[in-house]
């Protein structure tokens, strides 16, 4: 294919370029005959695939995963979902009991029976119960302790808005957004738990448009180790003004996005960083942001017009998608020649459909959950309660969006 073309590079070899070189050669392989007419989604086997992870239980391999039960649980349900398959009852039950043995007795939940919260597995653990769960007993959803979990998340707040992830752990930006997900879900997100948080979450914006930790939060230890290389960051965080005076850059942000989709060669899928290889989760960590940022009114369809495709290359995208990241035994995967596994067999799901469909927050369908609502909210918890609601529950895809 003509526009297939080697990215460029500067004839320094190093282990990057021979990397992306290799890739890029696989990929070439995978380039469907006809690009208008990518393979279709093996769904019957990524079903197999996922049910027999569930019932079969893992391969020795995932041993390491030992910590991540939540988020194994977690990626298998939501893939389901996201084929529109749901569990039998028995098997709901079994997933509800599993995820409650996580539960810590001080609140939040941790990464397999006896460990110690943190707010990533808590996530995946609360996230995989608003799947499974049901408000009963024995339903799990009432069976979290919620005054616990809110008093967990005050005790890793820190007094700059950041959060660690667990007691003597470290801070990290994805805690930030696993915390506000499941507090949001549990309507725990209160004024005080939000006190610092999204000027936290702007000062971590970098010059490139993306979100990193910045040098606050870099330990003592850390900060030895890695002082050659952030020095040479320093003079940009004193002359960002942003670091004063926070605020979203959502020009840079949209467009560093819009940076990570890789070329032709690579099948336009995307990448995490800038140089590095693209991958099939990206497809819904950056694909699954343009939403996002539409729903802010940053993505406008007036503005852009009929050119919003050009933002981002979605036909691209379902290309790399179908015709790299499926495994043909069923699974998905970051590229070939690699194994499927049940994280990128979610996200690149996920990022599939944010291919095929347009969401949006749908005023009509807002206005028409306040009217269900059957008393009206009084107390701010109730308000709050109904906010969060109306807010998860419109987003809508428009109609004739799937391509
Ligand atoms: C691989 O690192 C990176 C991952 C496996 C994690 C990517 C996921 C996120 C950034 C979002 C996580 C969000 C939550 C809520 C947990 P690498 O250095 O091998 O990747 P690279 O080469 O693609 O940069
Ligand atoms: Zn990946």
């Amino acid at each position: 294919m003509s526009q297939a073309r080697r990215s460029p590079h500067d004839l320094y070899e190093t282990e990057t370029t021979d990397h992306q070189t290799e890739t890029e050669t696989i990929l070439l392989k995978h380039l469907p005959h006809n690009p208008d007419l990518p393979s279709p989604l093996q769904k019957d086997a990524h079903l197999q695939f996922l049910i027999r992870n569930l019932i079969q239980g893992f391969p020795s391999r995932y041993i390491s995963e030992d910590a991540s039960q939540p988020w194994l649980l977690y990626w298998t349900l939501q893939s389901f979902s996201v084929m529109g398959v749901a569990l039998d009852p028995n098997n709901k039950q079994k997933a509800i009991d599993t995820i409650m043995a996580w539960q810590h007795p001080d609140g939040g939940f941790g990464g397999g029976p006896g460990q110690a919260a943190h707010l990533l597995p808590t996530y995946a653990a609360v996230c995989a119960l608003a799947i499974v769960g049901r408000p009963s007993p024995g339903g799990g959803w009432d069976q979290i302790d919620r005054r616990k979990m809110y008093e967990f998340f005050l005790s890793v707040k820190q007094s700059d808005g950041a959060f660690l992830v667990a007691h003597h752990a470290e801070v990290d930006v994805r805690g930030t957004y696993c915390l506000l997900v499941t507090a949001h879900l549990l309507i725990r997100l209160t004024p005080e738990l939000l006190e610092g948080v999204p000027p936290f979450i702007m000062s971590c914006q970098t010059y490139k448009g993306g979100f990193s930790l910045h040098l606050s939060h870099i330990s003592p230890l850390n900060q030895k180790v890695l002082q050659p290389y952030l020095i040479l960051l320093v003079p940009l965080s004193v002359q960002k003004p942003s670091l004063q005076q926070p605020s979203l850059n959502f020009k840079t942000l949209l467009r560093w996005l819009v940076q990570m989709q890789g070329l032709a060669i690579e099948l336009g899928g995307f990448k995490g960083r800038t140089n590095k290889l693209v991958d099939g989760c990206y497809s819904w960590w950056i694909g699954g942001c343009f939403a996002l940022l539409s729903s802010l009114g940053i993505v406008e369809e007036e503005a852009w017009g009929d050119i919003d495709d050009s933002l981002w290359d979605r036909a691209a995208l379902q290309r790399y998608i179908l015709c790299a990241g499926q495994h043909p035994a069923g699974g998905l995967r970051d590229k070939p020649p690699k194994p499927a596994d049940l994280y990128h067999t979610l996200y690149c799901l996920a990022g599939l459909s944010s291919a095929q469909h347009n969401v949006f927050l749908s005023s009509t369908r807002q206005d028409a959950i306040v009217r269900s609502w059957k008393t009206p909210p009084e107390s701010m918890h109730e308000q709050l309660h109904q906010a969060c609601f109306t807010h998860s529950l419109s987003w809508t895809p428009s109609r004739g969006s799937a391509h």
